[in-house]
């Protein structure tokens, strides 16, 4: 097989997530505060003489490896919007995003297959093409590419780069079970209906926002919101150990990461984040305990495997 692009992508948390009502095209507005963590997929993207999809690493056996996965969609919308003439690739997959974990893991693979089949057939694609086209494969696929720290709306898609300085610590748990999206928004709104709950527009964070232009993670800790999390408690009742579990740890606040059922914990620095999961991996809450950093940079180009 001859060329080939290799896309680096991280998993995305919400360190707020605002949720308005639901909307006539089944979607939420939102308001959101994305920020990129450092676990990463490794998209690869070579020319072939016929499509085939291999995918490897954390909870590999449960993505799809046929035409559905979003990878797949993506060099296929991107072919179309191209009009590459021979739109045959293989895409490899090296996963360490948790599996349908609220972490963006497949938007982050659609993104790095966006970004690698640019490459391969060498389109001379602006950010903000490769950003429309992005959207329409998903709400979280934008972001994905941009990376950083960055409020979303509309449905996630629209985004504004945040001020952030310097990069915070966190312990990511992943959940034994995976939670869907779809049944996460719809048991919010089945829980807001029986409050009989007036569902307003979602608010922008400000005060998280100059939080994170301080850098001052005892700022930051006391404003983590999700408004998601009720739901996502409400279908995995064992998250509340798990969020109970990361505070006595010594984990300075913890938050369920956008639908779930992955959840976060921000800490006061890296050996904090070390000291809370050795503790959590201990606890057999979880699939798998990992630290990591973030805000860091989106979607980019790695020398191919
Ligand atoms: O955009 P994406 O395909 O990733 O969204 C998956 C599902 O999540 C949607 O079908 C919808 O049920 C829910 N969603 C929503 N409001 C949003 C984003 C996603 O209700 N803003």
């Amino acid at each position: 097989m001859m060329g080939g692009a290799t896309a680096r992508v991280p998993a995305k948390i919400n360190l707020h997530l605002g949720v308005g009502p639901l909307r006539e095209d089944g979607y939420h507005e939102l308001s959101t505060v994305f920020c990129a963590l450092s676990l990463y997929d490794d998209v690869t993207v070579r020319a072939a003489d016929e499509f085939s999809i291999s995918v490897t690493g954390e909870g590999a056996h449960e993505v799809p490896a046929d035409p559905t996965n979003l990878a797949a969609r993506a060099v296929q919308a991107l072919a179309e919007y191209a009009n590459v003439a021979d739109p045959a690739v293989a895409i490899e997959i090296a996963k360490q995003i948790p599996v349908a974990g609220g972490m963006a893991g497949g938007s982050a693979d659609a993104a790095g297959a966006l970004l690698a089949a640019a490459r391969l057939w060498r389109l001379e694609l602006s950010r903000e093409d490769l950003s429309d086209l992005a959207a329409t494969l998903g709400s979280d696929v934008p972001f994905c590419l941009l990376g950083g720290a960055a409020l979303g709306s509309n449905r996630g898609e629209e985004l504004l780069p945040v001020l952030h300085r310097g990069e915070l610590h966190w312990v990511v748990v992943a959940a034994k079970g995976g939670l869907s999206t779809p049944a996460v928004y719809h048991e919010l709104d089945r829980l807001r209906a029986g409050r009989g709950e007036k569902v307003r527009p979602p608010e922008r964070p400000d005060e998280l926002m100059v939080a994170l232009a301080s850098g001052d993670v005892h700022a930051v800790a006391p404003l983590l919101h999700n408004e998601l999390q009720p739901a996502a408690v409400s279908l995995q009742p064992l998250l509340r150990r798990t969020l109970r579990a990361g505070r006595e740890a010594g984990a300075l606040a913890g938050i369920v990461s956008g639908s779930g059922p992955t959840c976060a914990f921000l800490c006061d620095g890296e050996d904090s984040a070390i000291a809370v999961a050795t503790e959590l991996s201990g606890l057999g809450v979880a699939r798998a305990v990992r630290t990591a950093r973030g805000p860091v940079a989106g979607a980019r180009l790695i020398p191919a495997h």
